[in-house]
C-alpha cells in the first residue's frame, strides 16, 4: 500500500514537472536532493601516486551499495557536455554509506585526466546503480589469489577489504603489477595487511624498474594449483592473457575469474591517410560513405535534419551519441573514440566507420 501511495505522488510530481524530469529542476536548488537520480558529493580527494586520484563520495538515498568487483558509471558534467565512465570501487563491500574511486588518469582518458586535475570535496557526480558479474562467491573460496595490474587493482582490493572486514582466515595472496613502486596506490595499507596477517601474503611486480618484473608462470606456481584456489583477475590486456594462456596449459582456468578493463587509446591516425569508413545513423536506420565533412554536413546530406543551433561548437543543442568509431573534433584536431560519447555533430568529423544516434 504505501509502495503504491508513493509511486502514485511520484507519477503526480512527474506530470507535474513534465516536460523535463523532475530531478533537472530540484538539481537547480540542490543537485544532492533527488528524486530518481542517484548522485554522490566528493568528501574527499587523494592523490595518492602522480597519476591517480582517489575519491570519497557521499551517494543520495537511492545508492544500494556494491558488491566487491562490480564496477560504476560515473558521469560528470565539463563544459556543459555530460561525460560516462566505469569505474570500480575499491571499498569493502559493508561500507554502503561511503563509495571510494581511485581513478588512474591515463593519457588518453579524458574524464580520468579531469578527475585527476579538478575533483574536489564538494563535486557533485553523477552514479548508476553498481553491477557486474565479476565478485567473490558467496561460497569464499578456501584459498583467494587476486591478481591485478595498474589501475586493475581497484576490484580485487575491494574483495581483499571485504574479506578482512568480514574475518576471512584462509589464505589470500595479492599479487599485484605496477610500474614503478610508488606507482602503486594503497601500497602502505597493502603492505600493512601482509605485516599484520599471517594468511594475507601480498607480492608486487614492478615492470619499469632495473629489475623489471612481467608476468612470469613462477608468480602463481604454488597458489593458484593448489587445493581449493581460486584465482580473481583484473588488469590490462598483456597480462590477462599471460595469466589466461598460464591458466590453459596447467588445466586451471576454470578457477580463474576474470575483469577485463580498457584504457581509452584514441587510435593514432595519418591526417593525409585517404577518408574512409560509413558513417550509421543509428535512429534513422541510415548508412551512407563518410565524405569527411562533419557529421551534421554529411547527415544533412543525407536527408536528415538533426537539431543544431550555431554550428560552430558553441551553443551544444546538436550534441549527440557516438555509439561507435572515432571523430576528429575540427577545431582542436583531437580525436576521440570512446564508445556512448555525447558529441557536438557541428564539429565532429568522422574518421573511419563511426555510429551516431541521428
Ligand atoms: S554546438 Fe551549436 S550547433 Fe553544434
Amino acid at each position: 500500500m504505501a509502495h503504491t501511495l508513493a509511486r502514485l505522488v511520484e507519477s503526480i510530481v512527474e506530470a507535474t514537472a513534465t516536460p523535463y524530469p523532475v530531478d533537472r529542476y530540484l538539481e537547480l536548488i540542490d543537485p544532492m536532493i533527488t528524486w530518481r537520480d542517484t548522485r554522490a558529493k566528493i568528501t574527499e580527494v587523494r592523490r595518492q601516486t602522480d597519476r591517480s586520484v582517489t575519491l570519497v563520495l557521499k551517494p543520495t538515498r537511492q545508492w544500494k551499495g556494491h558488491g566487491a568487483g562490480q564496477y560504476v558509471e560515473v558521469s560528470v558534467v565539463v563544459d556543459g557536455v555530460r561525460h560516462r565512465r566505469f569505474f570500480s570501487p575499491a571499498g569493502a563491500a559493508q561500507n554502503t554509506d561511503a563509495l571510494e574511486l581511485t581513478v588512474t588518469a591515463h593519457s588518453g582518458g579524458f574524464v580520468s585526466r579531469y578527475l585527476r586535475e579538478n575533483a574536489r570535496p564538494g563535486m557533485v557526480l553523477g552514479l548508476s546503480a553498481a553491477s557486474g558479474e565479476f565478485s567473490l562467491p558467496a561460497q569464499r573460496p578456501a584459498r583467494t589469489v587476486l591478481v591485478s595490474g595498474g589501475s586493475g587493482i581497484t576490484p580485487v582490493l575491494s574483495m581483499l577489504r571485504t574479506l578482512v572486514a568480514e574475518g576471512h582466515r584462509s589464505p589470500i595472496t595479492f599479487v599485484h603489477y605496477a610500474r614503478t613502486p610508488e606507482d602503486v596506490p594503497y601500497r602502505a595499507e597493502l603492505d600493512a595487511l601482509d605485516r599484520t596477517f599471517d594468511h594475507i601474503d601480498v607480492q608486487f611486480h614492478y615492470t619499469r624498474t632495473e629489475n623489471a618484473e612481467h608476468f612470469a608462470p613462477a608468480h602463481l606456481d604454488g597458489l593458484a594449483d593448489a587445493d581449493g584456489a581460486q584465482v580473481f583477475l583484473c588488469g590490462p590486456g598483456t597480462l590477462m592473457s599471460a595469466v589466461k594462456e598460464y591458466a590453459d596449459e596447467r588445466g586451471l582456468s576454470d578457477r580463474v575469474f576474470s575483469e577485463a578493463f580498457t584504457i581509452d587509446t584514441s587510435p593514432v591516425l595519418d591526417p593525409n591517410e585517404p577518408i574512409t569508413g560509413d558513417i550509421t545513423y543509428t535512429k534513422s536506420d541510415v548508412t551512407t560513405p563518410n565524405d569527411g565533412r562533419t557529421l551534421l554536413e554529411q547527415a544533412e546530406a543525407a536527408g536528415l535534419d538533426p537539431e543544431y543551433g550555431c554550428r560552430m561548437g558553441i551553443c551544444f543543442s546538436c550534441t549527440k551519441v557516438r555509439t561507435s568509431g572515432c571523430t576528429r573534433n575540427i577545431l582542436t584536431g583531437e580525436l576521440d573514440s570512446e564508445p556512448g560519447q555525447h558529441i557536438q555533430i557541428c564539429v565532429s568529423a568522422p574518421v573511419g566507420d563511426v555510429e551516431i544516434e541521428v
